[in-house]
């Protein structure tokens, strides 16, 4: 055997503003599934990651929850942590960009990239709101698109027409934080001179650490020339402070990739056998992959190879790109039900369904995954459920009722052992090269073969004879024999199914080598189910819920769902348009919940001259929704009536407060009447 290999992997680092759902979960999925393969392999892999907690968004969603940002972050670290932990991406260390060790690399990386003389400063002048006292990124400022005249039309570019223009262009710019007017503004920014390392960058993406669909696409920044990239923002910011530099700060995309090594040094300070250095020195045997969407290319293989590079430090050893997520062959759609969150999913279905299914799908190029839902159904019930666990449950009950749950010795079927054996390096070979769609594939033709084989020999026929036993027991030995070798190869997709598969088998955690050994007089232990059919139902009730989610965050305004750029944070609005909302003081006449809706209930309101039916997402705060019968709250009654899927709702009540169980529904002081208008 070789000697072991040294193996850092890391997956993008998801932003600290907002929820996992599995458009991400095909990156966390993908990562680790190499990841275990390694592990399984005997060599020496490290998988770290972080939430990317930096940036004036996550600055502006903390503001807008009444929290500082710190704790915005820790909140969101606590729900990704689960999410992840719970689709059995197993993470060595799972840190934040706002850490100690971060700081310290951020600041070592750009000291060493100034005194190389990669820095460069100079005057940038740009939209500033002088009512929120900050500089307004383009996506911060809206205004009436230059070339069509459009309204309500981002700073960079008009999603009306498609031109690109410079926020400077825009007629009648406001800031979409605070409704101001903005003004221009100078401010000395720092530039990383990427220009410096054009001829690094030209010979290493096209050195094997790229796929060739990316390398030619970078190639073409390549060619038309490299910019200067602006590496400072200017206070308020939530990140690092540039050393030195007061007022001004590391831009989120700088200390964000950093964010790789210093998880990794927060791991090295746990476990003394690793040892940074040995891993990220210019001089490094050891390897490094960054798994990453196709839409962060640049960060990853121009930006961070460069900072390597000009810092002294090991660039990566390749970065692997993958595609986009759609669902049922369409971008995810929130109305639709089809932006699902990871935890939605999980409310409903197993995660080992979704890693077989994108291990199935997934090859190595950076083309668009689908996950068509029935597809999906279809393809994890026949194939893990019909194919593999089929083999298990059709010889365990022979062999535990005929033979005491022990297994024969010897080989039924040497043919098929052969096959097994043979077709290892290859499905190695795809894992390998993340071809997980290859190693599924070889792995379910192995299972047909198995399933052919057993049908032919028909256990459960010979059961029947006088004086069959033994051959019984050889064919279900056998049986058992090939599941055992499928589990190994499939284990890396489905660790869950291997657990429980280690425990009927009664051996100890299986390692990739294990498929070349048998078990030959072995006890077994009582065989339980291992995996159940996906019900479609659990997948439409899934879909339903995605709905809602959506629903409850519109339904409960305040909560808001931290899309910062289509949601003016407090702009002003004209008195007219004040005065044209219909608030009224409403009954609750009735309070229920609805039946197939988590977050709903469905309220009867009385507003004097009229009664009305309204669907509100605040049954977290509600658990008792009787309780709310007979007390008075406030409703915009003119709200167009929506079709739900539940019936029409006419109108919304009002309240306020993060979310979840805190969601306080607004009371009029005791007096007021029902159908009572506010002025
Ligand atoms: N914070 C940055 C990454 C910094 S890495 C130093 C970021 N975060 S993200 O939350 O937007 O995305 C995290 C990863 O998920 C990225 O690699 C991104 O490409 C991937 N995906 C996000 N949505 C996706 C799909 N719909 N489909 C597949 N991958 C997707 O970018
Ligand atoms: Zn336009």
């Amino acid at each position: 055997m070789s000697e072991p290999r040294q193996i850092l992997v890391t997956s993008a680092l998801p932003y600290a503003n907002g929820s996992i759902h599995l458009g991400h979960m095909l990156e966390y999925i993908q990562t680790d599934m190499w990841v275990r393969f390694q592990k399984l392999r005997g060599n020496q892999c490290i998988y770290v990651c972080a939430d990317d907690a930096h940036g004036s968004a996550i600055m502006l969603r903390a503001e807008k929850e009444g929290i500082t940002p710190e704790q915005l972050i820790a909140n969101v670290q606590a729900e990704h942590s689960g999410d992840f932990a719970d689709f059995l991406v197993d993470f060595d260390n799972f840190h934040s960009t706002h850490s100690d060790e971060n700081r310290e690399l951020s600041g070592l990386i750009y000291g060493r990239l100034r005194d190389a003389g990669h820095i460069a400063t100079r005057s940038v002048t740009q939209y500033f709101d002088p009512e929120k006292g900050m500089f307004l990124a383009d996506r911060f400022i809206k205004g009436t698109c230059p070339k069509c005249a459009a309204e309500d039309q981002y700073g960079d570019n008009c999603e009306k027409c498609g031109a690109t223009y410079a926020p400077t262009e825009l007629k009648n710019p406001k800031s979409a934080i605070s409704g101001a007017t903005p003004v221009l503004r100078d401010s000395q920014h720092f530039f990383f001179k990427l220009p410096d390392f054009q001829a690094m960058l030209q010979q290493w993406t096209r050195s094997g650490t790229l796929q060739d669909a990316v390398a030619n696409k970078l190639a073409e920044w390549l060619d038309s020339g490299l910019q200067e990239w602006d590496i400072s923002r200017d206070a308020p910011y939530f990140g690092f402070e540039i050393p030195g530099e007061p007022g001004k700060y590391f831009y989120v995309w700088l200390d964000a990739p950093i964010g790789y090594m210093a998880s990794f040094k927060n791991l090295c300070a746990r476990r003394p056998e690793l040892d940074f250095d040995a891993f990220w020195n210019e001089d490094s045997k050891a390897e490094l992959y960054h798994f990453i969407g196709k839409d962060i290319v640049n960060f990853h293989a121009l930006f961070w190879p460069a900072m390597l590079e000009g810092a002294g430090f090991r660039k990566p050893t390749a970065v692997n790109v993958h595609g986009y997520l759609t669902v049922n062959g369409a971008k995810m759609s929130k109305s639709r039900g089809t932006f699902i969150k990871a935890r939605t999913y999980l409310d409903h279905l197993q995660p080992e369904y979704l890693r077989y299914y994108y291990a199935a799908k997934l090859g190595r190029g950076v083309d668009d995954l689908d996950l068509n839902l029935e597809d999906f159904v279809q393809k994890v019930n026949s194939d893990l459920v019909g194919k593999v666990v089929n083999i298990a449950s059709r010889c365990a009950g022979f062999i535990h009722k005929g033979n005491a749950g022990v297994m024969v010795a010897g080989d039924a079927a040497p043919e098929l052992t052969e096959a097994f054996l043979a077709a290892a390096p290859s499905i190695a070979e795809a894992y390998e090269g993340r071809d997980f769609g290859r190693a599924m594939r070889e792995i379910m033709a192995l299972a047909d073969r198995a399933n052919a084989w057993i049908a032919d020999k028909a256990p459960w026929s010979l059961a029947k004879q006088e004086g069959k036993q033994d051959e019984v027991q050889a064919i279900c030995a056998q049986g058992i024999n090939l599941f055992r070798q499928l589990v190994i190869f499939l284990k890396p997709v489905l660790p869950l199914l291997a657990a429980d598969a280690e425990a009927f088998l009664n051996v100890a955690p299986l390692t990739w080598n294990d498929h070349q050994s048998r078990l030959e007089n072995h006890q077994l232990n009582p065989f339980k189910a291992l995996m159940s059919r996906i019900e479609p139902a659990k997948v439409e009730a899934m879909v339903a819920a995605s709905k809602e989610d959506l629903l409850a965050a519109e339904a409960q305004a305040p909560a808001g769902n931290g899309e910062l750029a289509k949601d003016p944070l407090s702009a002003e609005i004209e008195f007219d348009t004040f005065a044209a909302v219909d608030l009224r003081v409403a009954l609750i006449v009735k309070a229920e919940a609805v039946p197939g809706a988590d977050k709903l209930l469905q309220l009867t309101l009385d507003i004097g001259d009229e009664r009305r039916n309204v669907f509100s997402g605040i049954k977290s705060a509600y658990p008792d929704p009787s309780k709310l019968e007979g007390r008075l709250t406030m409703m915009v009654a003119n709200l167009k009536p929506r079709k739900m899927r539940f019936g029409m709702s006419e109108g919304m009540v009002m309240a306020a407060g993060p979310g979840g169980e805190e969601i306080y529904l607004l009371s009029p002081d005791s007096g007021a009447k029902p159908g009572q208008r506010i002025k």
